[in-house]
């Protein structure tokens, strides 16, 4: 793997966690500049995506990098047979660095292992989604002034849901209490309870969705059911309207409460939340830049 990496959370200590979310401050005081100058960036999606790309792609054009790449398969030599090594090791000759998406899961490992240049791990499969944690722990340090101590709740899809994969890890450098609201169809992966075990992390499971649950959390993390990892849909059928969150059930949270969601949403958040002061979610995706922007410039040394 190319030193500067940046494929899992797990190879992020809290010191470059704290580092890198200081970083991302400075380019939210001041997100343009030349840093990027002379080099190109290449953005690999296997799978859909809207804010990945695009504030990986504003980031780097903010910083006066140029963008190669391709959001639609379909359009290139895959097609034809060529293998991931194949395209990552052809691309690692036009790039300084290759941001990539796959549905494989350990594939941006495996492209990092392949490439002559640094590569950013978008999104593998339902294993793990670091960009999107830096942006969460970004958010979460803004709304709470602090990563210490907090209690989250995440509700959802925990058993595909990258984002929650990572972000259980990211915070568990900063003594979280986590409660986890979800249907047995759809519970955490035992890997990550035996993670949380073995680091001494508190935790609790829910199959309801309650307020007591809500009133007792500094972040609610929610997340949408992941349709595309079923490989029976009747199953996704049965889960995918499993939780909603309205805006009368916030009535009695915490002052400090930011509603987050990785996005997109489908049904878990009514519109009625959007209005309410505690929902986070649609500025947590803006801090995606400064995020990534700092993610760039610290793979690329800069
Ligand atoms: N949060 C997230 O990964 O969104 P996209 O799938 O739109 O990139």
């Amino acid at each position: 793997m190319k030193k500067n990496s940046f494929v899992s959370i797990a190879d992020l200590s809290r010191g470059d966690i704290i580092r890198l979310i200081g970083r991302a401050s400075e380019f939210e005081m001041n997100p343009c500049g030349t840093l990027l100058e002379g080099r190109v960036c290449a953005t690999l999606f296997f799978e859909p995506s809207t804010r990945t790309r695009l504030s990986f792609e504003t980031a780097i054009n903010r910083m006066g990098g140029r963008v190669i790449g391709f959001s639609d398969v379909s359009t290139t030599s895959s097609t034809k047979g060529e293998t991931l090594k194949d395209t990552v090791k052809m691309v690692s000759n036009y790039a300084d660095l290759i941001i990539i998406r796959h549905y494989l899961e350990g594939a941006a490992r495996y492209a990092s292992e392949v490439a002559d240049v640094p590569v950013v791990n978008a999104g593998d499969g339902a294993n793990q989604h670091p960009s999107q944690t830096l942006l969460d722990l970004y958010s979460i340090n803004k709304t709470q002034g602090r990563l210490e101590d907090l209690t989250v709740t995440l509700v959802g899809d925990l058993k595909y849901g990258r984002t929650v994969h990572s972000l259980i890890v990211g915070m568990s450098h900063f003594h979280p209490a986590f409660n986890f609201v979800s249907p047995g169809e759809l519970r955490l992966p035992g890997i990550y309870r035996q993670f949380m075990d073995s680091c001494g992390i508190r935790y609790a499971e829910f199959t309801e969705f309650s307020e007591d649950v809500i009133n007792g959390s500094d972040i609610l993390y929610m997340t949408r059911v992941q349709r595309e990892r079923f490989s029976d849909l009747m199953d996704y059928e049965k889960v995918k309207n499993v939780y909603t969150l309205r805006n009368i059930m916030l009535s009695g949270s915490r002052d400090n409460l930011r509603v987050l969601h990785p996005l997109p949403r489908v049904s878990e958040i009514s519109y009625d939340v959007d209005d309410n002061p505690k929902a986070y979610y649609f500025e947590q995706a803006k801090n995606g830049i400064y995020a990534r922007q700092a993610i760039i410039c610290d793979t690329l040394s800069i």
